[in-house]
């Protein structure tokens, strides 16, 4: 019998292209522009299939198991993080999980840095004031923020990502950062690279922080609140580009508001899209990204076809 897809939004035409051309699947795509799977619909469309290839927008929990049937055997995720996922009751189930390591890295770690610019340097006010008409001249004062060069940038958890990102900080005829990192484990590579590992309360003392450990986001739900911010120094600019879940969010504006840090840049939020008139919209000190850390073509392309890739090594090994 055919083996049964799955497809939860339309992916780069390469990927879906693979999957036409692999004999023995055929593939079920919803493909709604700008709207993910609704989840009665997910559980509708999910009825009998024998694999199925979401997005981090979609929650695979137990009801989507059980909608599915005994027949699933494999959900790939294009993606990275898998906190959309409830790994356990695959386990449980002996159904596997594919996701999408590696190929992201480096453009993650380039979004990263960009959310550190573009906080650090005011740039989202700045361009703004050029478009309002607020830009009246050039001004010895105006629109001064902080450097990101020579700064010091402390690193939670350093995992792949983590570490794309210190090699671009670190180099010195790049940024030439001091870089610290903190989290469970020593890393060699980050030490070859001359980050200093440190333990985490150094780490909140210094200036500014990158928190990336898709890994861990389970243990670290809610993760940065009141307690850590207040740990930071008031120069301090926080960067999150791992889940909006990491951080209590009341907690950010809060110390935002109150001057605890002097900013934050943001790729992931809680929720997403955050309402248009979220508060976190109308600090001057924030930056939001649209979670855009791996949108580049070619990296979105790879992941569809890692994604791919992961159920059609399953089918034909089967
Ligand atoms: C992005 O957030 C991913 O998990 O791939
Ligand atoms: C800036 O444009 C300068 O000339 O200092």
């Amino acid at each position: 019998a055919p083996f049964k897809l799955l497809v939860t939004r339309r992916i780069p035409e390469v990927a879906l292209k693979k999957l036409s051309e692999t004999p023995g699947i055929v593939y079920d795509l919803f493909d709604k522009a700008d709207v993910a799977i609704p989840p009665e619909e997910f559980r509708a469309r999910a009825r009998g299939v024998d694999g199925m290839l979401v997005m981090l927008t979609d929650k695979v929990n137990q009801e989507i198991i059980q909608a599915a049937g005994p027949n699933l055997k494999i959900v790939s995720t294009m993606s990275v993080g898998y906190n959309h996922i409830d790994v356990q009751a695959l386990s449980r189930a002996n159904i596997l999980l594919g996701y999408t390591p590696d190929c992201l890295t480096e453009t993650t770690a380039d979004t990263t840095v960009a959310l550190m610019l573009v906080t650090a340097r005011k740039i989202e006010q700045a361009l703004q004031a050029v478009r309002n008409g607020t830009w009246g001249t050039w001004d010895p004062l105006w629109m001064c923020g902080k450097d990101v060069h020579s700064s010091t940038v402390g690193i939670v958890g350093c995992g792949r990502i983590g570490q794309a990102v210190a090699r671009r900080l670190k180099t010195l005829q790049a940024f030439g950062c001091d870089v610290l990192y903190s989290g469970p484990n020593k890393k060699e590579e980050a030490d070859k690279l001359g980050c200093r590992y440190v333990s985490e309360e150094e780490l909140l003392r210094s200036r500014a922080r990158v928190y990336k450990d898709h890994d861990e986001i389970r243990r670290t739900r809610g993760y940065f609140g009141r307690d850590k911010f207040r740990q930071m120094k008031e120069t301090a600019i926080f960067i999150n580009a791992t889940r909006g879940e990491a951080v209590v969010q009341d907690d950010l504006v809060e110390a935002l508001k109150d001057g605890t840090i002097a900013g934050a840049g943001l790729d992931v939020t809680m929720p997403e899209p955050l309402p248009v008139d979220h508060p976190l919209l109308f600090l001057p000190n924030c930056v939001v990204f649209p979670h855009i850390g791996s949108a580049s073509v070619p990296t979105r392309e790879k992941m569809a076809c890692m994604a791919v890739d992961n159920i059609i090594q399953y089918v034909l090994n089967r």
